[in-house]
């Protein structure tokens, strides 16, 4: 794969204090602001891998140089909460949207998340594989290097398989760290009351198939109750599976203080959450996922990001990428959101689409910050000062995307 060095450059390591250790666990509170800036450095990798992260140039220089100019190099961007892998769409609801009718209306008529059920148990793994690698293609020009990926358009065990085995095939035809993640839990089919019991007991199952991928549910009034959330996570912590949950979108029905009480590593939306459950969260090890592109998208108010923050959460953000709820690509807008509407400040921002994205995955020592051994996934953006990342929107793509090692888009 060979050598490559960036020289010249502002980098944003991302490491706490700017220690040349990795530190693992989230950053939670006003520790969000630790970026690890060398002023003027380099960093420079060797088969996938990066090999030096420092200020001044490298003593010497061999293979791919890329000269920053000053500009910014930091790590690759992680989308930690997608719903990529999808068949059909929704712009017809997109119509009734637009007219006044909710998404939860649509929900439980039987469309939104189900209509794209109804699409998804349609297609072939191939096909699905295919339009998932090219949407994954299209993050990566954006400078996502990591990125989870939900099924949850099965709601049938065939069929939550079917997608799990498309996100694999799509994973291996792209540099980027694809991460799974199975949501059987996001809706209860019309015809099928018993199926969130009928996911819990395939957990033991999806563990032994599919080693790492993560559970996730969906708990709301127009989805699953807690308790059917419950015992998927009781299942779910029985083998050792990590545990997620979409809660607080639109009600606070306790999904937050179950989802902690369960051990699990993330709960995502929020929007809903009380000053109870932000108090509870900032007490706890599980990360806040603000995904504040579905409030723009289908309007009402934005998570609490600022009280989670100052109340010493640990907080991530992410582009909830989907036919229905946030239909973007573009962890750079909830970035900028997260500024614009939660109250973050842009520092904070780059840690909650970094570093702590990358702890919500569990892969904090592979990606998420510039550091000697890790992956070796970074890019150069055409600015020259970070802030400009989460102030900007439908701002310019990055100058240089490098993922595993490998130049993916040199646009100059
Ligand atoms: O995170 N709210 C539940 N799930 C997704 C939306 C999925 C869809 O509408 O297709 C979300 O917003």
């Amino acid at each position: 794969m060979g050598m490559l060095s960036i020289i010249n450059a502002r980098v944003v390591t991302m490491r706490a204090h700017g220690s040349a250790h990795t530190h693992t666990g989230a950053r939670h509170g006003a520790a969000m602001n630790e970026l690890g800036v060398i002023e003027s450095g380099h960093v420079c990798m060797r088969d996938g891998v990066i090999t030096a992260v420092a200020s001044g140039r490298p003593n010497s220089l061999a293979g791919e140089v890329i000269d920053a100019g000053g500009r910014v190099c930091m790590p690759a961007l992680i989308d930690c909460h997608t719903h990529l892998c999808f068949a059909g769409d929704r712009w017809n609801e997109w119509e009734q949207l637009r007219a006044g009718r909710s998404y939860e209306s649509i929900l439980a008529a039987g469309g939104g998340i189900m209509s794209t059920v109804g699409a998804t148990r349609q297609a072939s793994v191939a096909t699905l594989a295919q339009d998932l690698a090219d949407r994954l293609r299209m993050l990566a020009y954006l400078g996502v290097g990591s990125v989870e990926v939900k099924s949850g358009y099965g709601l049938d065990w065939p069929s939550e398989i079917k997608m799990l085995t498309a996100i694999a095939q799509a994973a291996q035809q792209t540099p980027q760290h694809v991460l799974a993640t199975c949501l059987g839990g996001h809706a209860i089919p019309a015809d099928n009351a018993a199926w969130p019991e009928q996911f819990a007991a395939h957990i033991a199952e999806l563990a032994r198939q599919f080693p790492g991928v993560a559970v996730d549910a969906f708990c709301e009034r127009s989805a699953l109750s807690v308790e059917q959330c419950r015992q998927i996570f009781v299942q779910a912590k029985k083998f050792n599976v990590p545990r997620r949950l979409h809660t607080d979108q639109f009600n606070s029905i306790g999904g937050v203080e179950m989802a902690i009480e369960c051990g699990a590593t993330t709960v995502d939306h929020l929007e809903a959450a009380n000053e109870n459950s932000i108090a509870a969260l900032a007490k706890s090890k599980t990360i806040a996922v603000l995904l504040p592109c579905s409030v723009y998208a289908l309007g009402g108010s934005y998570a609490r990001g600022r009280s989670m923050i100052d109340q010493g959460a640990a907080v991530a953000v992410a582009s909830n990428a989907n036919p229905g709820s946030a239909p973007t690509i573009d962890l750079r807008f909830a970035m900028h959101l997260a500024v614009r509407h939660c109250g973050f400040s842009p520092s904070e921002a780059l840690t909650a689409a970094t570093w702590n994205a990358a702890c919500a995955l569990g892969i904090e020592t592979q990606v998420g910050s510039l550091n000697v051994g890790k992956r070796a996934d970074a890019i150069v953006l055409e600015e020259r000062d970070e802030r400009a990342l989460a102030h900007g929107f439908s701002g310019p793509p990055p100058r240089h995307i490098v993922l595993a090692g490998k130049l993916i888009n040199d646009r100059h």
